[in-house]
């Protein structure tokens, strides 16, 4: 396997941390820029007690943001950086349609600055961040690659216009590797606890909304929907340990620093659905605490079902997931219940 000297943006996140780690074990040397403008230092502190004195040797931090091209040549003079991994931005559904220009800003206009900034540092490889929220209300599933891209919010179309915009400079000149890696729904934590993911006020998304109900943050969960065309009446989406996400991340690098010019777009998901209920009952296993919830109607914008078909990740970078709902269960529970504040505890 070869080593690389990697720029990470946004590495300091929940799955940029994670992926931070997974990468420092395989032998690459990175530098991280980020914000922190939804993270914290002290993830990137623990990674490097985690990894150990002499990986963590191999790591930089860079505080600075993409959308600066100062910040950016920084980040690329810490290094040589052979390659990207692109992380860095926003991703709560409901602010930006509250905040559509800012979700631009960063999402879009941060990224066409980082472009331009490899272009600048004669680097052209990179793997980005996208997700399944492309997807909007799938026709089908399981969802292949190939399924229409319709958005319905500005965070989806901003992930839309990132794609587009790297399809148009792949195809601009030779030389670009490039993955879009359309991510499910990543929860879980390191099996050590000591990382995990920490949102910032009352979270959006199920699972650790479930995790801080468990620890006592908050009372109830509430189901949004029993009324769903699923199985229990609950919604159903396709959860990754995000452990198995960074994983793939490496999975993708190795490929695209391996391999030709390239343009790379896939589905990182396990293929299997889990409904609201069952990760409910899941989770109660894991941690031996009772999640009070009740069925309310549906949440706007919520599809009923969606799944990865996760075969072509799987065909071309020999990358599966491993860790089941179970696993994701314990582990995030072991991270909320060692840090019931987060990085703040
Ligand atoms: P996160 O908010 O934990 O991490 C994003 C990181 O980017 C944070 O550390 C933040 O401080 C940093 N950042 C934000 N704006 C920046 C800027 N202008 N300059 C530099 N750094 C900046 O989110 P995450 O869950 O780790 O998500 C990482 C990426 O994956 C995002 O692009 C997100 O859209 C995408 N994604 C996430 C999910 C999910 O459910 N978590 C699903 C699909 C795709
Ligand atoms: C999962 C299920 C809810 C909260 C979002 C983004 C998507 C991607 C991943 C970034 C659904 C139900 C939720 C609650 C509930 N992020 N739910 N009670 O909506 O699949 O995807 O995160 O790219 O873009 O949209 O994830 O965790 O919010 O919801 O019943 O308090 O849990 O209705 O069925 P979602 P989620």
């Amino acid at each position: 396997m070869s080593v690389a000297h990697l720029l990470i943006t946004g590495g300091a996140g929940f799955i940029g941390s994670h992926t931070c780690l997974v990468l420092l074990e395989a032998g690459h040397s990175l530098v991280v820029l980020d914000n922190f403008a939804n993270s914290s230092p002290e993830s990137l502190r623990r990674v490097a007690e985690l990894v150990g004195a002499n990986a963590a040797a191999r790591l930089q931090v860079v505080e600075g943001d993409i959308r600066c091209s100062t910040d950016l040549d920084r980040a690329f003079a810490a290094g040589s950086i052979e390659a990207v991994v692109h992380f860095a931005g926003l991703k709560a559904v409901g602010e930006s349609v509250a905040e559509p220009l800012r979700y631009w800003d960063v999402n879009v206009a941060g990224s066409r600055c980082l472009l331009a900034a490899m272009v600048a540092h004669h680097c052209r490889t990179l793997v980005f961040s996208s997700s399944a929220t492309l997807y909007g209300y799938p026709e089908q599933v399981p969802i292949q690659e190939t399924a229409p891209i319709q958005p319905i919010n500005p965070y989806g179309h901003t992930k839309a216009a990132v794609e587009r915009m790297l399809q148009d400079v792949a195809a601009s000149e030779a030389g670009w590797r490039i993955a879009s890696l359309r991510y499910f729904n990543p929860v879980g934590a390191h099996p050590s606890g000591h990382i995990g993911e920490d949102p910032s006020g009352i979270p959006n998304n199920l699972f650790p909304f479930i995790t801080q109900v468990a620890v006592g943050r908050r009372e109830r969960l509430q189901v949004f929907g029993g009324d769903w065309p699923t199985p229990d009446g609950s919604g159903v989406r396709d959860y990754i340990h995000v452990m198995d996400l960074a994983e793939g991340h490496l999975a993708a690098l190795q490929v695209l620093l391996n391999g030709g010019d390239q343009l790379l777009t896939l589905n990182l998901g396990s293929g299997r659905g889990h409904s609201v209920l069952e990760v409910i009952a899941a989770f109660q296993e894991a941690s031996g605490r009772a999640i009070p919830h009740d069925v309310v109607a549906r949440r706007a914008g919520d599809a009923a079902e969606t799944v990865a078909d996760p075969s072509l990740a799987a065909e071309l970078l020999g990358w599966r997931t491993t860790r089941g709902l179970a696993e994701m269960c314990r582990d995030g529970w072991a991270w909320q219940q060692a840090n019931p504040n987060g990085y703040a505890s």
